[in-house]
């Protein structure tokens, strides 16, 4: 892909491999967009990864509001997309346009939402109103109570049905790419050859249009990385041995030193 802004029409079927990562703050948005990523996902997965909820059923609106200003405000070359939160879309389109109205004021470029050919008319009327969006499906994180943990999908011959058709109903609603979240790579492959919009995977395998992964997965921030992220470096280790040693230094009087602090 060319050097330059990316928008939602710079996806296309054949045109990957896609490379997506979620971020949440100004910072890494500006770290992850410098190393050349084609996306931005303000993943609602930020409950769990920044602010130690055991699920991502507990964020808000505000919360994706605020994260995705933060994210925006980084001014990235590549595409900002927002997740709608739990409970902000599947009461009804005219909710769901609401609610996606705010993530774009704040500063996403396209919205992403968790299922399938149920939420189909959904996607047809934030489309229709012209706000792209992003399909999900394969495990969708929002309900993970009703499945009964952060289960793979996809492994009976009913549910890779299902995943097809869910795609297909997707992309005719409108989305400009749909994220398949952690089915087996067979799966994956059959939805992404059943669509004309680019697949986006996570944990589903090599056969897809695109990567996305977990920022804190990535760079060794989170607690547990799922055995289907790869971890490229131990931030955690480094900030830990700075931290360590800032302590040490304070309480042995080391810091500040003369460079850090002006006399009048
Ligand atoms: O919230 C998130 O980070 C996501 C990705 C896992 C795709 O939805």
């Amino acid at each position: 892909m060319p050097d330059k802004k990316r928008r939602v029409t710079d996806f296309v079927k054949g045109g990957g491999p896609y490379v997506w990562v979620t971020a949440y703050d100004y910072p890494t948005a500006k770290l992850v967009d410098e190393a050349g990523v084609d996306g931005i996902l303000v993943g609602d997965s930020l409950g769990m990864v920044v602010l130690g909820l055991p699920n991502t059923l507990g964020v808000t609106l505000a919360d994706m509001v605020r994260h995705t200003q933060a994210v925006a405000r980084a001014a990235p070359k590549a595409l900002v997309v927002a997740d709608m939160p739990f409970m902000t879309y599947e009461t009804g389109p005219r909710d769901a346009l609401r609610n996606a109205a705010r993530l774009i004021r704040a500063g996403a470029e396209a919205v992403k939402l968790e299922g399938g050919s149920e939420y189909a008319h959904v996607v047809e009327k934030l489309v229709k109103a012209g706000i792209p969006v992003m399909g999900h499906i394969g495990l969708n994180p929002q309900r993970v109570l009703a499945l009964g943990g952060f289960k793979m999908v996809g492994k009976t011959e009913e549910q890779k049905k299902k995943l097809v058709e869910d795609a297909k109903a997707l992309r005719d609603a409108g989305v400009f790419a749909i994220v398949i979240e952690f089915v087996p790579a067979s799966v994956a492959k059959e939805v992404t050859q059943s669509v004309d919009v680019p697949t986006i995977c996570i944990g589903a395998g090599p056969h897809c249009d695109g990567q996305i992964l977990v920022l804190h997965d990535v760079v060794g921030l989170s607690e547990r990385t799922p055995s289907f992220a790869k971890r490229y470096a131990n931030v955690a280790e480094q900030i830990l041995s700075a931290v360590r040693q800032y302590v040490q230094e304070v309480r042995a009087r080391a810091f500040p030193a003369k460079e850090h602090y002006r006399d009048v």
